[in-house]
C-alpha cells in the first residue's frame, strides 16, 4: 500500500447479534430462523447466525430473512405523519407513535427516538432516528432548526401577531427567556403559516395565546428543508435517505 492510501477497516458483527438488536427476535430465535434456513446473504443460505458478517453500506439490501429484505442497519432515519390524538411517547396513555410503526422497531438497539415532539393534539411531521449525533444536531438550540406550522386559529386574526412575533421579545408566561423572532404568513382570516427556530413546550399554542387567541388546529409540515410529502397519509411513514436528510439541513 503506498504511503498516500488509506485502509478502510469495516466494521464486522455477528448475524444473531445483528438481528436481535434489529429486533427480528432473540440471539435464539435467530438460531432457529438460521438454521430453518430463513437467512440468506447474496441468496446464499447462511446456517451459522455466529457467523460474523462486514457491516458495509449495502449489507441490508443483501440479507434476507424468508426471502424479504431487512430492515435499514443502525443509523435509519424515518419521516412518520403523525395524526391528531396520537401522542409522541414510549409510555404515555392512549395511542403511541410507535404503534404505528412495525413492532420490531420498538425493541431496535440503538433505540428510535423521536426528534423532538408534537403535542398530542397536533399532526404532521415528525422524524424519528436512532443516530444520537443526527438527533443532537436537528435539535440543538445552536442550529436553529426551522419548523413550519399551518396555524388554524378560533378567532380571526388582530393583524398584530406578525410583527409581535417577529420582534423577538415576546415573553411566555412562566418563563425567563423572550422567544426568538419567528415568522407569521397570513393565509386567511383565521389561519396563518408561522416558521419557528426553536422549540418551547406548546410553543405556537402559548404564542396565540399570549395575544388573546386560542389554536384550533395545528399541523407541521416542514422541517429544515425537508417538506411532509402530500401523498403520505396520515399515520404512515417513509424511510429517508441521504439526500432528504441533507435537505433536511438545507432549510
Ligand atoms: N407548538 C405547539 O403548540 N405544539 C406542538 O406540537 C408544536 C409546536
Amino acid at each position: 500500500m503506498s504511503g498516500t492510501e488509506v485502509s478502510k477497516k469495516v466494521a464486522s458483527v455477528r448475524l444473531d447479534r445483528l438481528l436481535a438488536n434489529m429486533g427480528y427476535g432473540s440471539r435464539r430465535d435467530i438460531g432457529l430462523m438460521a438454521k430453518a434456513g430463513w437467512l440468506q446473504l447474496d441468496g446464499m443460505v447462511l446456517t451459522d447466525e455466529t457467523q460474523r458478517l462486514s457491516l458495509s453500506a449495502d449489507l441490508a439490501e443483501r440479507l434476507t430473512i424468508k426471502g424479504r429484505r431487512i430492515d435499514p442497519l443502525p443509523g435509519m432515519v424515518v419521516m412518520l405523519h403523525k395524526p391528531v390524538g396520537v401522542t409522541c411517547s414510549r409510555k404515555e396513555a392512549g395511542t403511541l407513535i410507535y404503534e404505528l410503526l412495525p413492532d420490531r422497531w420498538r425493541v431496535r438497539e440503538p433505540a428510535l427516538s423521536t426528534v423532538g415532539r408534537l403535542d398530542k393534539d397536533t399532526s404532521g411531521l415528525i422524524l424519528l432516528t436512532d443516530d444520537g449525533d443526527l438527533l443532537h444536531r436537528i435539535i440543538s438550540p445552536r442550529h436553529h432548526m426551522p419548523k413550519r406550522y399551518q396555524v388554524t386559529l378560533a378567532r380571526p386574526l388582530s393583524g398584530e401577531e406578525g410583527p409581535r412575533f417577529a420582534a423577538g421579545d415576546l415573553m411566555l408566561d412562566g418563563e425567563t427567556k423572550p422567544l426568538l423572532p419567528a415568522e407569521l404568513t397570513v393565509t386567511g382570516l383565521q389561519t396563518a403559516s408561522l416558521i419557528l427556530h426553536e422549540g418551547r413546550y406548546h410553543q405556537v399554542r402559548r404564542m396565540f395565546a399570549a395575544l388573546g387567541n386560542h389554536v384550533a388546529a395545528l399541523h407541521r409540515d416542514r422541517i429544515g428543508g425537508l417538506d411532509l410529502p402530500e401523498d403520505l397519509p396520515a399515520g404512515q411513514h417513509r424511510l429517508l435517505g441521504p439526500d432528504d436528510v441533507s435537505r433536511l439541513f438545507a432549510g
